[in-house]
């Protein structure tokens, strides 16, 4: 771990994970980033999942909850509250892995082209420093994929998009407490980290949130 990844973190306690899929799913999502959870972010999720599944930045585990009966997930979070949370709620014999890990730095061996589908939801604007600073989580999770595999999800921008008055405020104070560090994302930069590692990329915005997927592997 570097001095800063635990950033966007350490906020995930257990009882700020019992508020949040009403506060962030809910009310946020809603309100402030204008791209509610049932109508766009589930489907996007759902859409892509593959049968062999890495979830990565669990939070609550809401979406895997959503996730077919015969899908193998596995979980990935640096916060043992999250990992928790998330195996609680998921279908426990659905769980293969629960892996404690910092998304800056390699994954285990084992893992490398082993995943069909690996999401990201809410996890990039959590990340500490710019979007070119992220390019590293896409290439570590571009490892764990299969060749025919997605790597997709959703994180909250900071520029180019409008922000109303309420999404500003969650942004000014959420930059400034780190537990976002999205000031400068833009959908051109995402698309850049991601057109790094991989050949097709897709990326739609909605409200204030890029949803994006990748697939097609650069061979390096
Ligand atoms: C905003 S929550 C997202 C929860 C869920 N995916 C959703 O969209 O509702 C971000 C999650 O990313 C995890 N996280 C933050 N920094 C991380 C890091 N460096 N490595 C791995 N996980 C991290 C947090 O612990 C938290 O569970």
């Amino acid at each position: 771990m570097n001095n800063h990844s635990d950033n966007g973190a350490k906020v995930y306690t257990p009882l700020t994970l019992k508020l949040y899929d009403w506060w962030v799913l809910n009310i946020s999502n809603q309100f402030a980033w204008k791209c509610p959870t049932e109508q766009y972010l589930l489907p996007h999720f759902l859409k892509n999942l593959g049968h062999k599944h890495l979830d990565i930045g669990v939070g609550t585990g809401y979406y895997l909850t959503h996730a077919p009966s015969d899908c193998k997930i596995s979980l990935m979070d640096l916060n043992t509250a999250s990992l928790n949370a998330a195996s609680a709620r998921a279908r426990e014999p659905q769980i293969i892995h629960k892996i404690n890990h910092d998304v800056f730095e390699p994954y285990p061996v084992h893992l490398n082209n082993h995943f069909d589908s690996i999401s990201m939801f809410y996890l990039l604007h959590c990340l500490p420093g710019t979007m070119p600073d992220k390019d590293i989580v896409i290439e570590n999770a571009k490892m764990a994929l299969t060749n025919g595999g997605v790597l997709y999800g959703a994180t909250i921008l900071g520029e180019g998009i409008k922000h109303n008055s309420f999404s500003a405020k969650l942004m000014h104070i959420y930059n400034r407490k780190g537990i976002f560090s999205n000031r400068q994302d833009s959908k051109e930069e995402l698309e850049r980290i991601l057109s790094n590692h991989f050949h097709k990329v897709d990326i739609t915005v909605k409200g204030a949130v890029a949803l994006f997927s990748a697939s097609k592997n650069i061979i390096i």
